[in-house]
């Protein structure tokens, strides 16, 4: 199996039990999760996309995160989503997005 080149992870914010629920989710995480696959896939951007738990930073959702690059966006937009994988063809990231430490 050939491993894709970036996972790519949405928050959707799945609790430990019970269904998704909480911030990212309501703004629009799970649209983002399809959004982002159908735009790596015009890009040539070898990804694969999926949507996560909680990733405790709520404040500063909804977050996407690109490994292994190790990068956490946060306030994502489908007009950000450009910006970043725009950049990422370019191995760039987008700082201004970029969650702080
Ligand atoms: S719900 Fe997305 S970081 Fe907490």
């Amino acid at each position: 199996m050939k491993k894709p080149d970036y996972l790519i992870l949405v928050c959707n914010s799945y609790r430990v039990a019970g269904d998704a629920q909480g911030y990212c989710n309501k703004n629009g995480g799970a649209d983002f999760i399809q959004y982002i696959a159908e735009e790596c896939a015009d890009r040539d951007i070898d990804a694969a996309v999926t949507s996560t738990a909680c990733l405790n930073v709520c404040a500063q959702g909804p977050v996407m995160v690109i490994q292994p690059n190790n990068l956490w966006y946060g306030g994502i937009t489908e007009d950000r989503i450009d910006e970043i994988l725009d950049a990422l063809e370019d191995d760039e990231a987008v700082e201004e997005y970029l969650i702080a430490d």
